[in-house]
């Protein structure tokens, strides 16, 4: 487990603007390269242009650049390691990150493939 990753998810979740769910995300990605993009879940009052985590680090890589991941990991205060929404895993899918890495704030972690998380995900 790339606990540099986890450490950057937990950082970048302090800067999640959530004040309408109250439900704190933040997520890393590493690249192929060897860099970490880091994002946070960001809401709007209205509600449905909110962004999840998982997706604002997969976009900044992308931005940046970067479109090959070496993996992800998603950190949330649950009692579980969070679970990411279907959009996510999808964008997951698009890039074929080979490591989503699960976790909690307690440092409980499950790790997956994107196959794992979302079988028969579309693709062109
Ligand atoms: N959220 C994430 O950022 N990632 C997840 O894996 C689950 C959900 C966000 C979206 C919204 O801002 C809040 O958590 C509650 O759904």
């Amino acid at each position: 487990m790339d606990k540099e990753l986890f450490e950057a998810a937990l950082a970048a979740r302090r800067n999640a603007y959530a004040p309408y769910s109250k439900f704190a995300v933040g997520a890393a990605v590493r690249t192929a390269a060897g860099n970490i993009f880091t994002g946070c879940n960001v809401e709007n009052a209205s509600y449905g242009l909110s962004c999840c985590a998982e997706r604002c680090a997969i976009f900044a890589a992308v931005g940046a650049g970067e479109r090959e991941f070496a993996a992800l990991c998603v950190v949330a205060d649950t009692k579980e390691p969070v679970s990411p929404c279907g959009a996510c895993r999808q964008v997951m899918t698009e890039f074929k990150i080979p490591e989503i890495i699960l976790a909690n704030t307690n440092g409980d972690v499950k790790i997956y493939t994107p196959q794992e998380l979302l079988p028969y995900g579309f693709t062109l």
